[in-house]
């Protein structure tokens, strides 16, 4: 037995873990605060498990027909997300959820069943990822840890906050590259044709910006941008909200705290969380921002709750230091942050504000991406429920101060 442990036993240089031919210091956590991602080492013939991504919590894994049942079975793969209700008269509410699956480091999806085949075609040796809601989501690792996007690119994501999941993007240089170009053209493209933002279809005095819908086809900028950022999600751009939502803020317009998701516990229109042909747990699941222009002061992005803190309830466009106040004004060209943990479940640490313009104008852009594909043959066939009102964030009158922040997740 103690010989065993000792050749399961990864070597540990510093932080760095290395287990044979996988260098894990990209993909372990060191806290676990992320749900439902875990890491693979594939070596010759076997391979390891760290589950929840715990260099501590590791288990051998054998490449052949038993492998999805032994994972679902160790893991406890939920195959529906359950949400109860803030009040004990309404009953609780699940979804079925799309099924897991295993990535590659290079973002290369494989289907629970498909995986050992893979190996054994591909001669397969190295990190694998396993995402229990199906969809890749970039780990934090540590607040500061910085990773180039590709091995020779001047875009690095940096981890600003794990709880929740925040990074900025920002450039090696911030004068060149591909990004200032890309978004050079898009305010210019909008800013004739601003409306009124709305919030669940209504004008409200929770959100006093303007904006304009542009779609990523109307140039070739866009559709590379739209490319890019399928590049920095590691996710098709089917899986994007169809249109590129430009924003502008003039002095004294924000936009209080919410969440880019809805919450099933506020939300009595179940549909609105069925995906039309899929028909599984259909949710956003990460916003790219990019900061377009900044205003001279303020305009900031708020995240009161950033590293664990509680719900700002009252305060909604406080803006003050609790939390992470994200600007493009220190060479943040764009921000990501995930509304969905990697089971699929909502991270309600996701609450984020568009702070007031103090001075000045600020102009931004919102990628939508949601947790699988949207775009056709899936948009003729979508109710109007889902997909129709672009503009559908959270309002916050239905959540109730003291309401309990727990989301439970049955099987
Ligand atoms: C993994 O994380 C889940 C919560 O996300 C927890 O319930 C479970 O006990 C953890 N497992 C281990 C082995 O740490
Ligand atoms: C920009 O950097 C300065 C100096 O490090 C810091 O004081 C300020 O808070 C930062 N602003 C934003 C919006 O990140």
């Amino acid at each position: 037995m103690i010989v065993l442990g000792l050749l399961w036993a990864p070597l540990l240089v510093g932080t760095t873990a290395i287990d044979g031919a996988c260098d894990l210091s990209p993909w372990l956590q060191e806290e676990p605060v992320d749900k439902g991602y875990h890491v693979i080492c594939v070596g010759d013939g076997e391979g390891t498990l760290y589950l929840n991504a715990s260099a501590a919590s590791r288990s051998v894994l054998k490449f052949d027909d038993s492998l999805p049942e032994f994972l679902e079975e160790l893991l406890q793969i939920k195959t529906h997300l359950g949400f109860k209700p803030h009040s004990k008269r309404s009953s609780a509410v699940q979804w079925k959820k799309q099924s897991w699956a295993f990535f590659t480091v290079a973002g290369e999806r494989w289907t629970p069943e498909e995986a050992s085949s893979k190996i054994h075609e591909y001669d397969y040796r190295g990190v694998l990822l396993l995402f229990e809601g199906g969809t890749w989501r970039w780990p934090g690792i540590r607040v500061g840890y910085e990773r180039p996007l590709q091995p020779d690119s001047d875009v690095i994501l940096r981890t600003v906050a794990l709880k929740p999941a925040l990074f900025e993007l920002v450039l090696q240089d911030a004068t060149k590259g591909t990004i200032p170009e890309l978004l050079s053209d898009v305010v210019q493209m909008s800013e004739k044709r601003l409306q009124r933002s709305l919030t669940e279809k209504e004008a409200s005095e929770v959100r006093t910006s303007q904006q304009h819908w542009l779609s990523y086809n109307s140039h070739p900028k866009l559709k590379q941008l739209k490319k890019f950022t399928s590049e920095v999600l590691r996710l098709p751009s089917s899986y994007f909200e169809r249109d590129l939502q430009v924003l502008r803020y003039t002095k004294g317009q924000l936009y209080d705290a919410h969440r880019d998701y809805w919450d099933p516990r506020e939300f009595p229109d179940e549909e609105r969380f069925v995906h039309p042909v899929s028909k599984t747990w259909n949710m956003r699941f990460a916003t790219l921002l990019w900061y377009l222009r900044d205003a001279v002061h303020g305009g900031e992005t708020w995240f009161p709750r950033a590293h664990g803190g509680p719900i700002p309830y009252g305060e909604w466009t406080a803006c003050d230091d609790r939390g992470v106040k994200m600007s493009g004004r220190n060479g943040t060209v764009a921000i990501l942050f995930y509304s969905l943990y990697s089971s699929g479940d909502i991270d309600t640490y996701s609450w984020h504000c568009g702070c007031p313009v103090g001075e000045g104008t600020k102009w931004a852009a919102n990628s939508w991406i949601w947790n699988q594909p949207q775009s056709p043959p899936y948009a003729k066939s979508r109710t109007t429920k889902v997909g129709r009102n672009k503009d559908n964030r959270v309002s916050l009158a239905p959540q109730k101060k003291g309401a309990t922040d727990d989301v439970a997740i049955e099987s």
